[in-house]
């Protein structure tokens, strides 16, 4: 491959470090002159003609699809839902009258999605692909793209690719509420800015993230991640990493959830990540880390300024409430590459795993 390194020892610490700019170029790219968003007139129309959208996708773009069902919900007020690429037309739920189907795909070649669009193009439905490679499969055959822009991502382990169609998710909602005339003070261009500056606190100090990981998965046989609301997607997310490159078998799961079943596995200084970034859940979130350590867990909380407890062990700049995922994911993907690095996995390439699934 012709995109090089530099001084990184691996392309997927390079990735995670690129994340600020990467969402930087995103605004870039989908800014107007006079400051407005700058999006495909036919996107938008899709957008806006659909009376609920069917998200697809498969993986880490899966995750991006999670979140990107409540930002659509929340913001530009269509039903929306997210399905695994593999599983959709086994049990195809009864579709709506105007449905879009929306592919996310970092490759824009994995063969489950392209897939579930062969089979829904032939039912004569609308169909857009978001994707970090125009010009791929899934770009071709759809009737419209969207652009992610986070350059090429070589490490197996996706980073910047996420966190790239989060950005885009959120500023396409935007883009159809504004459309559809609803009213909103939610800038995303300028709040994905702040998020670019947030991100940065974690790839310029990356020390303390490198010791949690020694500390808490060195030896660790498995790893818990849990969360509510938003935080939840993320924490899939987070456990999907941890297996991904450091073989530990991680479990994200609902911090609610947890109590029904999954509690049973925890013991003594088994780690157990909390994610609380949304204010509404942080209490209740708080409340099952205090479960878990009373049955002997090892607690990693992850919270956010504002809200922020002494014993935190990581806490997030404040960024706007629909954007915490692009950020809180950060120390999840570092902690998960130093936890490769100590345990001495191939980070790049991690065993069994492929950067795009060709076979269904
Ligand atoms: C493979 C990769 C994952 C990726 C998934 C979906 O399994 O190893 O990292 O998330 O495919 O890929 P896509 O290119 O469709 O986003």
């Amino acid at each position: 491959t012709d995109i090089e390194k530099g001084t990184y020892p691996h392309y997927m610490l390079k990735e995670i470090d690129e994340q600020p700019f990467v969402i930087r170029n995103i605004i870039t790219k989908y800014k107007d002159a006079d400051d407005s968003i700058k999006l495909d007139e036919q996107v938008r129309q899709a957008v806006i003609d659909a009376d609920r959208i069917y998200i697809i996708a498969a993986g880490t773009s899966y995750h991006a699809g999670l979140v990107g069902k409540e930002l659509i919900e929340k913001i530009a007020n269509i039903p929306v839902e997210t399905h695994i690429a593999s599983e959709f037309l086994y049990n195809m739920p009864l579709l709506s009258k105007k449905p879009l189907f929306i592919f996310i795909s970092q490759s824009g070649e994995t063969a489950d999605s392209r897939g579930v669009l062969v089979n829904v193009k032939k039912l004569g439905h609308k169909t857009l692909t978001i994707t970090n490679v125009p010009g791929s499969t899934l770009s071709r055959e759809a009737d419209h793209t969207l652009h992610t822009y986070a350059g090429p991502e070589i490490a197996v382990a996706s980073t910047k690719a996420y966190t790239a169609q989060m950005a885009v998710l959120a500023i396409m909602a935007v883009d159809a509420a504004r459309a559809a005339g609803v009213e909103m003070d939610f800038d995303p261009l300028q709040e994905l800015g702040i998020v670019a500056n947030a991100m940065e606190i974690f790839t310029e100090q990356k020390d303390v993230l490198e010791e949690i990981a020694r500390d808490y998965l060195s030896v660790a046989r498995s790893c818990f991640f849990i969360g509510r609301s938003m935080d939840y997607h993320v924490c899939l997310e987070g456990a999907l990493k941890l297996k991904e490159i450091s073989y530990i078998q991680a479990e994200g799961f609902a911090g609610g959830e947890l109590k029904h079943g999954t509690i049973a596995l925890i013991e003594e200084g088994t780690p157990v990540v909390g994610l609380a970034t949304q204010e509404a859940v942080h209490l209740n979130l708080r409340g099952n880390m205090k479960e878990v350590v009373a049955r002997g867990a090892y607690p990693c909380m992850i919270s956010m300024e504002g809200f922020a407890e002494e014993d935190d062990k990581i806490v997030i700049p404040k960024v706007h409430d629909y954007l915490t995922p692009l950020v809180s994911v950060i120390p999840m993907q570092l902690i998960s590459y130093y936890a490769a690095l100590h345990r001495g996995c191939d980070v790049d390439k991690p065993r069994n795993l492929a950067k795009s699934v060709t076979v269904e």
